[in-house]
């Protein structure tokens, strides 16, 4: 989409659709009454007679006559101004407006500038709002918006918003892909274009190479599938010297059905989305090349897929992983800890000190969260406080849940150092980053992110589709640039 920036009254605007913000309860702004003068009162009229109330994500629209350029407006709620939250609330509220106007074919649409500080959220909202799924459909809605005209922004902030957002949309396009698509060869080919665009070292790990690193989780998953897997590296140097490294890793599960630990089939086809980490992060991976930040940053993501076959790992099988540790797969469902053990022990390897990893690990996070907050989970608290800090200032919320000493004793197994599952099933989420927390070095900090509830969404939302979210994008690439402004 292209965005462009605009210093001329709104009433002069040529556009599909100007987009206006109201609160609820709320009079018209100042601007608002000059553009309602022009409208000879219609939006004072709408007030008055109770139309619109200004709810959270409500919108109208008001034809205009001719009364000013642009045939339409498209009113949207704000919601209770002390309510408000910011920039979360205002990514949704643009995307909720976005939404309205992709459904009334509007290509080009434009919108006043709450404030300097929106920009971003602004963008974002409306870029990821116009993307659409339905990418396999023969007869295509084709209603997309087009361009976006920002009334008042600085074209700097919306540059960067709008690479963020497309490279957001980017992973949603990779996730939303089917699984006899997106194949681990194919996301390969996607890292290999990466490195290339962007100068960044490549590292295509086949299983002939992982057996002979001795990758040994990573390939008990793998040998199930007949097709190739590969545990792939993308790897930035900053141009400046910088004691920060920082490792993206990624769950890149292709399609997951659990294995021999079959799923039940209903919404088995959802899996795959279990991607969706290692999707984040060659988008991650992109706009680290495009932006170039002052930390090292090196990208990993194991991708597979988790199939039964004659050839796939059993439960109760014993493998040996590439920190020399012994897992016993009690569960083969339990696949994504079990790749991300050798992740986290390369990347850690390759020089990374502190890790940002997101997985889409357990359905119980949707148990525990529901798709409105990622859990996070690591050591120590500092870095996890970073993150969360990050995260909440592009609009993306993390909800901590704690290591306790005691949850170590949950992965106890009579056979191996540990098990990949609790003997007596119970704190799904917290035993996954326990697991993940046994492949971690002294000295180095780590966060890791179930994004199994945020990253796909079951139903529509007013701003946005139903489908893959992008979760976590947004959140590392904030994260990297305040590592960058620090070092
Ligand atoms: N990929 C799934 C987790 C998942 C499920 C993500 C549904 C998004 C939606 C993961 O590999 C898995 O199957 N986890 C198991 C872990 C369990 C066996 C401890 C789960 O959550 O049931
Ligand atoms: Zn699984
Ligand atoms: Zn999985």
């Amino acid at each position: 989409m292209q965005v462009n920036v605009s210093d001329q009254n709104l009433n002069e605007i040529q556009a599909d659709a100007l987009c206006l913000v109201l609160f609820e309860g709320e009079g018209l702004s100042e601007v608002m009454q000059e553009l309602d003068g022009h409208l000879q009162g219609e939006l004072t009229d709408l007030l008055t007679l109770k139309e619109f109330k200004g709810k959270l994500y409500e919108t109208i629209v008001v034809y205009t006559h001719g009364l000013i350029k642009s045939p339409r407006i498209i009113l949207v709620g704000a919601g209770k101004k002390e309510e408000y939250e910011s920039p979360r609330l205002t990514k949704n509220i643009a995307g909720a407006a976005a939404r309205r106007a992709v459904k009334l074919g509007v290509k080009k649409l434009a919108s006043l500038l709450p404030q300097q500080e929106a920009t971003a959220g602004v963008i974002e909202g409306v870029i990821l709002a116009n993307y659409d799924a339905g990418i396999y459909k023969s007869k295509k809605d084709n209603s997309k918006i087009e361009e976006l005209i920002l009334v008042g922004a600085d074209p700097k902030a919306v540059k960067e918003a709008t690479s963020t957002a497309e490279a957001i949309n980017w992973a949603r396009h990779l996730i939303s892909e089917p699984a006899n698509v997106m194949t681990p060869k194919k996301i390969a080919d996607e890292a290999r274009k990466i490195a290339r665009d962007y100068k960044l070292g490549i590292e295509v790990i086949d299983e002939k190479e992982a057996a002979k690193r001795k990758m040994g989780a990573f390939l008990a998953i793998a040998q199930g599938s007949d097709i190739p897997s590969y545990m792939l590296v993308l790897r930035y140097k900053s141009p400046r010297v910088s004691k920060t490294t920082l490792g993206i890793v990624g769950k890149g599960i292709t399609f997951d059905t659990g294995g021999i630990s079959i799923k039940p089939s209903s919404k088995m086809h959802d899996m795959k989305m279990d991607m969706s980490g290692a999707a984040a992060m060659l988008a991650i991976m992109k706009l680290v090349g495009e932006t170039k930040p002052k930390v090292n940053i090196i990208g990993i993501a194991p991708v597979t897929e988790n199939m039964p076959s004659g050839k796939a790992s059993r439960p109760g099988d014993v493998v040996k992983s590439l920190s020399g540790k012994t897992i016993e797969i009690l569960n083969t469902d339990a696949e994504g800890r079990v790749v991300m053990s050798d992740a986290f022990t390369y990347v850690q390897k390759l020089g990374a000190n502190k890790i940002f990893e997101l997985s889409t690990l357990t359905g119980a996070a949707a148990v525990a969260l529901g798709p409105e907050a990622a859990a996070i989970l690591g050591k120590p608290d500092s870095w996890v406080k970073l993150v969360i800090d990050a995260a909440a200032s592009v609009g993306e919320r993390l909800w901590q849940l704690p290591i306790y000493a005691e949850h170590k004793e949950l992965l106890k197994s009579d056979i191996a150092d540990m098990g990949n599952i609790p003997a007596v099933r119970s704190a799904d989420v917290i035993a996954g980053a326990v697991f993940l927390g046994e492949f971690v070095n002294k000295g180095v900090d780590w966060v890791h992110i179930d994004i199994g509830a945020t990253a796909w969404f079951d139903s529509e939302k007013p701003y946005l589709a139903k489908g893959p979210s992008g979760s976590g994008i947004g959140a590392a690439l904030s994260l990297i640039k305040r590592l960058s402004s620090e070092s």
